[in-house]
């Protein structure tokens, strides 16, 4: 199965409270976006590979991996799903077509374990619309006014964690990630345009510890490891 990836890059990720984006920062010695390249770069399959950087983005020419010829640049844009409308406009650029299949991985995820990639592929390479690794909540969930009062607790056995990758094909992502984002509608991820677009993207479960590093105690946590 050939696949293209992209990986927005071109957060602030202010929650980090750094000096630099959180994909910059150090885990084991190497920066967060290497760890979270490298999950992709040997993949058998993979025809080309996109990174969405802001373009005052001063950090990635330091990294070797800068002058990978597997991996080429787009500009990131103001909401992520600008970003990753720049980085399917370089794909098709590259050569790929409406049909193929795109995996949108944040950048800020350096724990996709191969397990997970292969089982996404493999579950989803039939599937009409596409998906995304996704992760039951083990937590009960609340839901609270802005005076931090709960007003209920929903039934916490339908709730997923929403993770990436997020799998769809090109062309049908990109009108769904345009069309929501002329009509204004909150796009947090790539499935939440899908379904915007009337789509029910399918969910694959993945392993929980591929986490998203938002807040420093997720960097510490992945440090310990
Ligand atoms: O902000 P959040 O953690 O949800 O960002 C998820 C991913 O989207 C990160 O890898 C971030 O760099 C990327 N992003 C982007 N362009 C933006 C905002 C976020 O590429 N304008």
């Amino acid at each position: 199965l050939s696949f293209w990836v992209v990986i927005p890059a071109a957060g602030v990720g202010s929650r980090m409270r750094a000096d630099r984006p959180k994909q910059y920062l150090p885990l084991n010695g190497r920066c967060l976006i290497e760890h979270t390249l490298d999950c992709f770069l040997d993949q058998p399959g993979l025809s080309g590979l996109v990174v969405c950087l802001s373009p005052d983005d001063e950090w990635w020419p330091e990294l070797a991996c800068a002058c990978d010829p597997r991996i080429t640049r787009a500009d990131g844009g103001r909401e992520r799903a600008d970003s990753v409308l720049n980085g399917l406009q370089a794909l098709t650029a590259l050569g790929a077509g409406e049909q193929d299949w795109v995996l949108v991985h944040d950048a800020a995820r350096p724990n996709l374990a191969q397990s997970d990639l292969q089982t996404l592929l493999a579950t989803l390479q039939h599937d009409p619309i596409g998906g995304l690794l996704a992760v039951p909540v083990r937590d009960t969930l609340k839901l609270a006014g802005p005076d931090g009062r709960v007003s209920s607790t929903p039934d916490r056995s339908l709730f997923w964690q929403a993770y990436t990758p997020q799998m769809f094909r090109l062309g049908a992502l990109r009108t769904a990630l345009s069309d929501a984002l002329a009509a204004g509608v909150a796009i947090t991820d790539e499935a939440s345009a899908m379904e915007w677009a009337g789509q029910a993207p399918r969910l694959v479960e993945g392993r929980a510890d591929n986490i998203k590093v938002t807040r420093p105690e997720d960097l510490e946590f992945l440090r310990r490891r």
